[in-house]
């Protein structure tokens, strides 16, 4: 029987070491949720890296854990986990990918890298899969690999989905590697991406840099058709709806309201990464406060902030960035009982985060770019009592389909001001209304929605493939 395969950079998985034994905990991310029901059926798997360097008399307990869990490992040695997943993939593809092409490092040798690790993922697939398996590669840590698994296994059904933007074909021309990188993805039957603009510079970098003719969302190869659409990636919005409800949330909630002298809060939660406009976020809310002083005392930033890929030279600067401001601020304007934003430099377990989603009367989410963004689904979903006001970036992909929240420039300092003060006086009716229509498209296009949508997509892109061939 087919299997479905899924291939990510990392497993779904938080794999540690510590004293010298290794713990395993499932990663509670909202693409692990909706996939598996897919990956955990059958004999179907999901391979990917497990997120640390595995020293070789480890590896046969780590495979032996994931096996129980329908994962398979990819291990990554220092020089892989430096050159292909800091360097190509987060000094390279990421910094170009969210329009910071500044930031690019463009290095012969994290390139060779990225082609190697990419080799590796496609000799484990090899090395699971049969001739006619469905594989559905995610992200862009993976770019190469389905045109290297088409060659390996030519008949296999292989879906692609990248989960950050695709810039524009100007700036993703800069890249040394573009054509390559192009080719790479048109081994795939089916390439998503979030929203139509993606498509759109996606289809335009194929025309112009690999000479090939696309309509209609389909890119003629020569040999092959491939299908290209945008599939905006939903969250679990029952977990988050229920888990927001549950009795243990509520405590928490009344708990955090009481410690924080029921002030009205102001939420902020991302990794730490310099597309999520964290210093931006911060400098507005300062200018917010020098300008709006009778909000002193009333209003507190809770700011959450996910250490995340602390060996990349721009997070490592980005963090002292942060914290700098976070001390001016407070330093400017705390008092005694008051401090205006609590900054979190850790993740916390979901139910805290889902009290932390009730109680706050705002949600400040102000990405420079990203591909779709989820924290502010997760912020609707959560929202049980219907109240609530979502200040989002015109620059994430869910800006789309949020168009009821108060969209903002990331850039335009003076406007994300004039929105935290409106968002802060907006009556209750407004709110209810604008929540409740928000409510209804991410309960409607969740996770699920998404994993059969595409799914479906790669199904039929497949039989108008084989249709082809016999005709
Ligand atoms: C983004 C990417 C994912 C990545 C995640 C965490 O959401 O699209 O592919 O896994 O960030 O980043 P990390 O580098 O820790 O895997």
């Amino acid at each position: 029987m087919a299997r479905k395969i899924i291939v990510s950079n990392r497993l779904p998985v938080k794999v540690r070491r510590a004293d010298g034994t290794m713990t395993f905990e499932p990663s509670e991310g909202g693409l692990a949720t909706g996939l598996g029901s897919v990956y955990k059926e059958g004999e179907n798997i999901w391979l990917g890296w497990p997120g640390l360097c595995v020293e070789e008399s480890e590896e046969q307990q780590v495979i032996t854990e994931l096996q129980k869990e329908r994962m398979q490992p990819v291990f990554l040695t220092e020089s892989d986990i430096k050159e292909y997943y800091e360097g190509f993939s987060n000094e390279t593809l990421w910094p170009t990918f969210h329009y910071f092409s500044q930031f690019a490092v463009y290095e012969q040798s994290y390139w060779e890298a990225y082609y190697r690790v990419n080799q590796k993922f496609c000799e484990q697939i090899v090395k699971f899969a049969n001739p006619d398996d469905t594989i559905w590669i995610h992200d862009y840590q993976l770019l190469l690999l389905p045109s290297m698994v088409r060659e390996s296994l030519p008949d296999s059904t292989i879906g692609f989905f990248q989960h950050i933007p695709f810039p524009s074909y100007e700036v993703f021309r800069m890249l040394p590697w573009r054509k390559q990188i192009l080719q790479g993805l048109l081994g795939a039957d089916l390439i998503g991406f979030h929203t139509y603009d993606d498509v759109r510079h996606f289809v335009s970098s194929v025309i112009h840099l690999v000479g090939l003719a696309a309509s209609h969302g389909i890119i003629e190869t020569g040999n092959r058709s491939v299908m290209v659409d945008a599939f905006p990636m939903g969250i679990d919005y029952d977990k988050y709806a229920q888990t927001a409800n549950s009795e243990k949330v509520s405590g928490m909630v009344q708990e955090f309201q009481e410690a924080l002298r029921h002030r009205k809060i102001i939420l902020s939660i991302d990794r730490l990464d310099y597309s999520k406009g964290i210093p931006q976020r911060l400098r507005a809310f300062e200018m917010f406060l020098k300008q709006y002083p009778e909000f002193h005392e009333q209003v507190t930033l809770i700011m959450i902030v996910v250490p995340s890929r602390d060996q990349v030279e721009k997070y490592k600067e980005l963090k002292i960035e942060v914290d700098e401001l976070v001390g001016r601020i407070n330093g400017l304007y705390r008092t005694l009982s008051w401090a205006p934003v609590q900054y979190y430099y850790h993740s916390f377990p979901f139910e805290e985060l889902s009290a932390f989603y009730r109680m706050a009367h705002v949600a400040l989410v102000t990405p420079m770019r990203d591909g779709m963004n989820l924290v502010c689904k997760e912020y609707i979903a959560s929202r049980n009592d219907g109240t609530g006001v979502l200040i989002l970036s015109e620059m994430a992909g869910a800006a789309k389909e949020l168009s009821e929240a108060i969209l903002i420039n990331p850039n335009d300092v003076h406007q994300m001001v004039g929105a935290l003060q409106q968002a802060l006086i907006v009556p209750e009716e407004n709110q209810r209304v604008a929540v409740a229509s928000m409510q209804a498209t991410v309960q409607k296009y969740n996770i699920h929605h998404w994993v059969n949508l595409f799914m479906d997509r790669l199904t039929y892109a497949k039989e108008k493939q084989n249709a082809l061939k016999t005709t």
